[in-house]
C-alpha cells in the first residue's frame, strides 16, 4: 500500500516509524514531515490543511491510505473531503468532521457526555447572548473555576482561575475581546476536578475498537510539575494506577457509551479517540476528548504496540477490528522531551544539534527539527523525543536521560523527573 501520513511532529515521526515496519506498507510519504520522518519515507512539502494539494498528490501518486496526525485537518473536514468521487476509494484514518467535534468544540463534547451519562465535570456554556447570566454564574461558583474556549486554541484555551476576579477577567477576555478569536465566542465554565490524569487511546472502526497502551504525559515545564503548561515534556506507558479494575470502569463508563453515542447519532468515526482522563478517588472522569493521538504519548504508545499498525488500519476500513487482538508489549516505555531554552515562551530556533549519531539503546523521534545544509537544527519549542524501553519504568527513564544528556544544542533543556511519582 502507498500511504500518505499528514503532520510534522514527534507524534508523526512515531507513527511513521510504526507504519514503515508494516509488511503492508510499500511506500510512505509524509507531508510535510521532518528530518526524522525523512529516514523512513519521502517528505512532501505540503500543508496538512491544503486539501486541494493533498487531493492532487493522492491521485498522482496512487495513494491507498491517508493517515491524519494532527487535529486541524480533521476538524476542517478532511474525511468528508475524501468522500468525493475521485478520492472515495482511499482509506482515511481519522473521524468525519462531525466526529472531530469531540475535540473541535468543547460545548459539543460536554453536551454529548451529558446526554450519554459519561462522567465529566459539571458545566454551563455561555456566549455574548447570555453574558450577564455567565457573570452571575461565575460569581457564585466554587473555586478554582475552569474556563474553556469552545473551539481549537492550539492547546491554550483552558484557564484555571484561582479567584473570582481572575475568572471574570478571563471570561471578559474570551467572549468580549475574542482572546482566541471565534474559538472563544463560546465559553464552557466547569467544575474543577482533583486527581491524577492519564491518556487512554482507542482505534475505532465505528463498530468495534482496539484499546491501545495507555500513557501519562508531563505537561508542566518544571520538575515536580511546576511552572507553565507545555505541549508535553515527556511520557510514560504503562501507567501504574491504570490497573484492570480502573480500565474496566473506563471501558464501561466512558469508551462504550462514547462509541454507542457516536453510532446513535450516525457520526462516522474511523480513527483514533484520545480520552483525557482524570482519576478522582478511583473513578475515571473525562477531562477532554481529542480526535487524534497525543504528543508525546504516541512516542511511548507506538513502541509498546505489538500489532502491525497498517493491518489495524485496514481492519478499520473494513470494520473488522473485532477479528484481531491488540497486543501490548510487556515492557515499560519512557520518553524524555528535549526542548529549546525559553520554551513554552520565546525561544531561539536554528541551533545545531550534535550527538545524534552516537546514541544507542533509545529511539530518537524528531519533533521540531529541520535540515540545514549538512546539519540538523532546532526548529521548534519541542525539539526531540528520546524514548526507551526497559523491564521497569526506572530503567526506561534512566536510559532516556542518558541519551538526552549526550545530545547537545544551545539552550537544550529537559525534565529529569519524568515518571517521578511512580519511581
Ligand atoms: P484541556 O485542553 O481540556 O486538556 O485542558 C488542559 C488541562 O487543564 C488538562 O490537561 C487538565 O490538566 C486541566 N483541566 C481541564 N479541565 C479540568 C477540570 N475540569 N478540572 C481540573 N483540571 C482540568
Ligand atoms: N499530550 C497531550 C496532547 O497531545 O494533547
Amino acid at each position: 500500500m502507498k500511504i500518505l501520513l499528514l503532520g510534522s511532529g514527534g507524534r508523526e515521526h512515531a507513527l511513521a516509524w510504526k507504519i514503515a515496519q508494516s509488511k503492508l506498507c510499500s511506500e510512505l510519504f509524509i507531508a510535510p514531515g521532518n528530518p526524522g520522518t525523512a529516514t523512513l519515507g519521502t517528505n512532501i512539502s505540503m500543508s496538512v490543511n491544503d486539501f486541494d494539494s493533498i487531493k492532487f498528490f493522492c491521485i498522482e501518486h496512487h495513494i491507498n491510505m491517508v493517515v491524519v496526525g494532527p487535529e486541524d485537518p480533521l476538524v476542517l473536514g478532511i474525511w468528508d473531503f475524501f468522500q468525493q468521487e475521485e478520492l472515495k476509494h482511499i482509506i482515511v484514518i481519522g473521524p468525519s468532521k462531525k466526529g472531530a467535534q469531540l475535540e473541535g468544540s468543547k460545548a459539543f463534547s460536554k453536551k454529548f457526555m451529558q446526554e450519554e451519562h459519561i462522567p465529566t465535570a459539571a458545566y454551563q456554556e455561555f456566549t455574548a447572548a447570555n453574558y450577564d447570566a455567565g457573570i452571575a454564574y461565575l460569581k457564585q461558583h466554587a473555586l478554582p473555576i475552569v474556563l474553556k474556549a469552545d473551539g481549537l486554541a492550539a492547546g491554550k484555551g483552558v484557564v484555571i482561575a484561582q479567584t473570582h476576579e481572575e475568572a471574570l477577567q478571563t471570561f471578559h477576555e474570551m467572549i468580549e475581546e475574542r482572546k482566541f478569536g471565534d474559538a472563544s465566542a463560546k465559553v464552557v465554565v466547569e467544575e474543577f476536578l482533583t486527581g491524577i490524569e492519564c491518556s487512554v487511546f482507542v482505534l475505532s472502526d465505528g463498530k468495534n475498537y482496539c484499546l491501545l497502551p495507555e500513557a501519562k504525559d508531563y505537561k508542566r515545564i518544571g520538575e515536580g510539575d511546576t511552572g507553565l503548561n507545555t505541549g508535553g515534556m515527556g511520557a510514560i506507558s504503562p501507567v501504574p494506577f491504570v490497573d484492570e479494575s480502573f480500565l474496566q470502569k473506563v471501558k464501561n463508563k466512558i469508551i462504550h457509551p462514547t462509541l454507542s453515542g457516536l453510532q446513535k447519532r450516525a457520526i462516522t468515526y474511523r480513527g483514533f479517540i484520545f480520552f483525557g482522563i482524570i482519576n478522582v478517588q478511583n473513578e475515571p472522569y473525562v477531562i477532554e476528548y481529542n480526535c487524534r493521538m497525543g504528543d508525546p504519548e504516541t512516542e511511548v504508545v507506538m513502541p509498546r504496540l505489538n500489532n502491525d499498525l497498517v493491518e489495524m488500519f485496514v481492519h478499520v476500513a473494513n470494520q473488522t477490528l473485532d477479528t484481531i487482538t491488540c497486543q501490548h508489549l510487556n515492557q515499560h516505555a519512557a520518553t524524555v522531551m528535549l526542548v529549546s531554552g525559553g520554551y513554552p515562551e520565546d525561544y531561539a530556533k536554528g541551533k545545531v544539534i550534535e550527538g545524534l549519531n552516537q546514541l544507542s539503546g533509545s529511539i530518537i523521534f524528531h519533533a521540531g527539527t529541520k535540515s540545514e545544509q549538512t546539519n540538523v537544527v532546532s526548529n521548534g519549542g519541542r525539539v526531540l523525543a528520546v524514548t526507551s524501553l526497559a523491564s521497569n519504568l526506572a530503567d526506561a527513564v534512566e536510559q532516556s536521560k542518558l541519551n538526552a544528556s549526550k545530545i547537545t544544542f544551545e539552550g537544550k533543556y529537559y525534565r529529569s523527573d519524568i515518571g517521578y511519582e511512580f519511581i
